[in-house]
């Protein structure tokens, strides 16, 4: 059997993290969530941003490692804290694709992310894991799903984790995080050439999973 590894990409709140780990869980994989990576750093700098002056000097203060709990699952450690309970906050969240824009960040996190799937066996999501991260990643599937459903399953998400959120505003969000990350110059949201597009409206977390298993299954067998 091949080592392999699956890069996930797509717009906010498509399903990603949940299928991501059903696969890796399938599989017998790693997941690895890189949008945590992204919060964290975007959690240290709202803590931090008045005691430096540049992106570049923020990244010197950090040192960010993941390491992974038989029940919690990913647990994201910055300067030696466990901060994962921190990221899915409003104010995180509304920070973090500003923060994800900046050259210094996306440098450092990608190196880490690298180094975590040089062994293969890497379930990975994100926004461009199968474009600039992993671009030999044997499996890449590019998912999306319609606004409104994304705000419909990021409100019944936020209610099951006590944040306050409605939909109207999950909307807004979701589409303003979008064109952020589809505009911005560094390694911006896009489809890699070589990616399988699922469209996931309207299709149970199950048949998704079974989809990418497929692909997986496949690849393995090469
Ligand atoms: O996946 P999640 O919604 O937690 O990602 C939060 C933000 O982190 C995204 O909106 C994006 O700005 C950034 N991100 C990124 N590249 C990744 C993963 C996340 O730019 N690989």
């Amino acid at each position: 059997m091949t080592a392999i590894n699956i890069a996930i990409d797509g717009p906010a709140a498509a399903g990603k993290s949940t299928i991501a780990k059903r696969v890796a869980t399938t599989l017998n994989m790693i997941y690895v969530d890189t949008g945590a990576m992204y919060r964290a750093i975007t959690y240290f700098y709202l803590n931090n941003q008045h005691t430096f002056s540049d992106f570049d000097t923020m990244i010197g203060q950090i040192d960010l490692k993941l390491i992974y709990d038989e029940q919690k699952g990913q647990r994201v450690i910055l300067n030696e804290a466990d901060v994962t309970d921190y990221l899915r906050s409003n104010e995180v969240t509304e920070q973090v694709s500003y923060v994800a824009s900046q050259d210094a960040v996306r440098t450092y996190l990608v190196k880490v992310q690298q180094q975590l799937a040089t062994d293969k066996g890497i379930v990975m999501d994100g926004r461009d894991i199968g474009t600039t991260v992993l671009p030999d990643a044997e499996v890449k599937v590019y998912m999306i799903a319609s606004v409104e459903e994304r705000a419909q399953r990021r409100l019944k998400d936020n209610i099951e984790r006590g944040i306050p959120s409605t939909l109207a505003q999950l909307k807004k969000d979701i589409a303003e995080r979008d064109a952020y990350d589809m505009n911005r110059d560094i390694s911006p949201l896009i489809k890699a050439h070589d990616a399988l597009e699922i469209d996931t409206t309207g299709m149970t977390i199950e048949a998704v999973t079974e989809r990418i298993i497929h692909l997986a299954r496949e690849a393995q067998s090469k």
